[in-house]
């Protein structure tokens, strides 16, 4: 057994995963698209180096057979590799090189829908009386003629598609080439309970799981009502001016998701990471309520999804906090594949102390690819026409910039999609600098290692320090770590008079602050993060 497998189970306790976009991390071949023996050159970029991130877990985005209407998320075949990425061989033997240095590697679990194009949909549109067709869910029209409710799709117009030679509506939450399941079929769910056994089998620590919101619909197919939810947040989930009461978020969902755990529970030290994109309050249960018996971690998008603004990012954390009781771990991200990238949504000049604030906080870390280099967006301009993705998303899905040439040193042939700048920023110009950005993330992350407290502790919010100065002390056995970022642009002076310590010492900054810093009459430079040892 590989020494990833001999960690405690609950490795993922403060860990740090890095997310790859397998298209755009690195492509070995030369054909432009990323591949896995590309993934496997860069490890030394993820750990086991003195000059490594040092993250904990690689999530591997789809890397399954795919039509790509919805790049890798409608998946043709669960349980082989898409030719573009490799073959399965080229998989076993990546999972084995990252466990090989201690790297934890997390594939990506999509079981609400499938592609229009898998066996199980073929099979079940051929006829009405197929032994498949239950596995989708098909509708006649409204009495009234039309789709059999008025429910949209995440990504607009009707959840309905009409199949002209079976005479029904099948339905699909996402894009028509991703027929949801019906998860209401027991067979379905034995079917994917084999798919998650199989991945674990070769030695996949867990899964991120996809899109769990849309796993189950109600089965009267009622009308969601007109959206009145205050706060509800923008994004996946929210649209066609409908609450999507009927058709998403449905309790039954609790029943999928202690499902999916019961199977990952046959294996040792094993995550569910669930893309549940609810509100901070509906998380706790998908948490489990404490029960532990659904995912282990599901991620908290109310930091990716905050204006940077004082106020706004100190609800994000209090709500978090009080969500997520001690032994519950946050899962914080600031970026994927379907939203802006951080130094695109809150401006270059925060990405630094982005990261402080990712990093220094009670969580589970998770880092987007590129964002570690301050990656910006892809201007819409120029961006392929038609774009490859309908709702968007080409934008934050630009190939990772390795080096400073044309091509970034993601690929020597015709990169897929365009690279933004990788002459401003990649990788080699940052990795021996002290100052850059790539740095400071790698020191973040090494003081999560180093400093117990920073990485394990308890969170206690101090408030009134200073205007727009946003502070915490992190706190295991005795020992204290106090947090402290000033997200405004002028110099604050801060009262600390309430965290009970005279001075502290430098453990991570996101400038040059060093040695012992006397916390009266301590003042804080523009954007500076600091975490400082009481
Ligand atoms: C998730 C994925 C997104 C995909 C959708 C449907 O939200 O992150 O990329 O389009 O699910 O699978």
């Amino acid at each position: 057994m590989s020494s990833a497998n001999e960690a405690p189970d609950r490795w993922w306790e403060g860990a740090v995963i890095y997310q790859v976009y397998p298209r755009s991390f690195a492509d070995a071949n030369g054909d432009g698209i990323g591949d896995l023996a590309g993934i496997e050159r860069h490890f030394d970029h993820l750990r086991g180096t003195d000059a490594s991130l040092g993250v904990d877990a690689v999530w591997l985005s789809p890397i399954y057979p795919s039509p790509l209407h919805d790049f890798g998320y409608d998946i043709s075949d669960y349980t082989d590799v898409a030719p573009e990425f490799g073959t399965l061989a080229d998989l076993d033997a990546l999972i084995a090189a990252a466990h090989d240095r201690g790297l934890r590697l997390l594939m990506d679990l999509v079981p609400c829908h499938t592609s229009i194009e898998h066996p199980w949909f073929v099979e079940a549109r051929s006829s009405r009386s197929s032994p498949k067709r239950d596995w989708y869910i098909w509708a006649d029209p409204s009495p009234a003629g039309g789709p059999p409710s008025n429910w949209t799709a995440v990504f607009g117009g009707s959840t309905w598609e009409w199949d002209e030679p079976t005479g029904q509506y099948y339905l699909h939450s996402f894009y028509p080439e991703q027929p949801d399941l019906n998860w209401r079929n027991p067979a379905v769910a034995e079917a994917m309970a084999d798919v998650m056994r199989f991945w674990f089998r070769r030695g996949v620590d867990g899964f991120r799981v996809d899109a769990i919101f849309a796993a189950i619909k109600d089965d009267q197919l009622r009308d969601n009502p007109p959206d009145r939810r205050p706060g509800a947040i923008p994004g996946l989930g929210v649209g066609g001016g409908q609450d999507p009461l009927w058709s998403l978020h449905r309790p039954e969902v609790h029943d999928v998701i202690r499902h999916l755990r019961r199977v990952a529970g046959e294996f040792p030290g094993r995550v569910l990471v669930g893309e549940a994109y609810v509100p901070v309050e509906e998380l706790a249960r998908y948490l489990g309520h404490g029960a532990d018996d659904e995912f282990q971690l599901a991620f908290n998008f109310e930091l990716l999804l905050s204006p940077w603004e004082h106020q706004h990012l100190t609800l994000a954390i209090e709500r978090s906090e009080a969500l997520h009781p001690a032994g519950v771990w946050p899962t914080y991200a600031l970026s994927n594949h379907d939203q802006s990238r951080a130094a695109t949504r809150w401006g270059p000049e925060r990405a630094r102390v982005a990261a402080f604030l990712l990093l220094a906080l009670r969580g589970v870390a998770v880092l987007y690819a590129g964002e570690e280099i301050g990656m910006v967006d892809a201007d819409p301009a120029l961006l392929p026409q038609p774009p490859f993705d309908r709702a968007g998303r080409d934008g934050c899905r630009t190939p990772m910039q390795w080096d400073a040439t044309p091509t970034g040193g993601f690929t020597s042939g015709r990169p897929w999609l365009p690279l933004v700048d990788p002459a401003t920023r990649n990788v080699a110009a940052q990795r021996g600098d002290p100052d850059s950005l790539l740095s400071l993330y790698r020191r973040l992350i090494a003081a999560r290692a180093e400093v117990p407290a920073l990485g394990q502790g308890r969170h206690r919010s101090i408030f009134g320090i200073a205007p727009d100065v946003l502070g915490w002390v992190r706190e295991l056995e005795g020992e204290r770590v106090l947090v402290l970022i000033n997200t405004g642009a002028e110099v604050q002076a801060c009262s600390l008079g309430s965290v009970g310590a005279d001075t502290g010492e430098v453990v991570v900054a996101t400038g040059r602050r060093v040695g012992r810093v006397d916390l009266a009459g301590l003042r804080l430079e523009p954007l500076e993060g600091v975490a400082l040892r009481l």
